[in-house]
């Protein structure tokens, strides 16, 4: 048998590392499934870019996921989600690839989140370009009408992630600078959603500057149960998906120092291999 033929992994997107903290709980969820990660280590942060420059990555980058064999692509990064998909689903797919699909994190996280809050006061931590963009509160209001949302744009946290300097000082400062400030919005907050694919590399650091009543949400349990659930929803894409439990990952930047900071971030032995954009 041609195993390049049958290798038709789903492939999951993000800038950089933040991916990977949704395609842990996506291959404990899906484990008998291929995965192929693809970071845009080399370009990231994507939280600051404009809208123009942000589609722009994230379209080059699903090319060369659907180049690899993918006939689903998560983007496991909120500010793709927010900036890109869209147009994506509606202008690109119809043109260049109408069989496949391209899912985001936006959606499965707003679906579900208003069943965790009793006060019904929500805070969103994200990137400037996720805030921006206003998804979650657009989102949310869909499913949730009686919900309100508060939302805290953090911009150096990815850098701070992508650099590795989480755990010096420094970095302490502006954790709790936008933790402060997200809970200054509103003493009713008893739910925050980490809405940026990194944060959860920090929860605890976030935690520390919280009361212990506010629960603190990270998306990769809940897009992972979404796509199970997508899959059985749609048997004409989920028969597509090949299914020989591997994982492999691509980096736009160089292999070594992604696998280094990925290795710890997922949890398990990464080698990854550079991609050319
Ligand atoms: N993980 C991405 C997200 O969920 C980070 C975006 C960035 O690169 O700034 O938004």
């Amino acid at each position: 048998m041609n195993k390049e033929k049958t290798y038709k992994p789903i492939g999951i997107f993000d800038s950089g590392f933040g991916g990977l903290t949704v395609m842990k709980e996506i291959v404990k969820e899906l484990p008998e499934y291929d995965f192929l990660y693809l970071g845009d280590n080399a370009r990231a942060p994507y939280g600051t870019r404009s809208f123009e420059t942000v589609y722009d990555y994230t379209l080059e980058c699903v090319k060369h996921l659907f180049d690899k064999g993918c006939e689903l692509v998560i983007l496991a990064c909120n500010t793709a989600s927010a900036k890109a998909l869209r147009t994506i689903q509606q202008k690109d797919l119809p043109l260049i690839a109408p069989e496949k699909r391209v899912l985001g994190v936006i959606r499965p996280t707003t679906e579900i989140i208003g069943n965790y809050s009793k006060t019904k006061h929500i805070g969103v931590l994200g990137t400037p370009g996720t805030v921006s963009s206003g998804s979650y509160l657009v989102e949310i209001e869909k499913f949730f009408p009686d919900v309100k949302v508060y939302q805290e744009a953090c911009p150096m946290w990815v850098p701070l992630i992508e650099n590795n300097e989480c755990d010096n000082a420094g970095a302490d400062y502006f954790i709790k600078k936008h933790v402060e400030a997200l809970m200054t919005k509103s003493d009713k907050i008893d739910t925050i959603i980490l809405g940026c694919t990194h944060y959860p590399l920090i929860t605890e650091k976030i935690k520390q500057y919280l009361p212990a009543n506010v629960q603190l949400l990270s998306q990769g349990k809940i897009v992972a149960a979404g796509l199970k659930n997508y899959l059985f929803r749609h048997p004409e894409i989920e028969i597509k998906c090949s299914k020989n439990a591997s994982f492999n990952f691509y980096t736009t930047d160089l292999p070594e120092i992604f696998d280094k900071a990925a290795t710890l971030f997922f949890g398990k032995e990464v080698k990854s291999k550079h991609l050319q954009l």
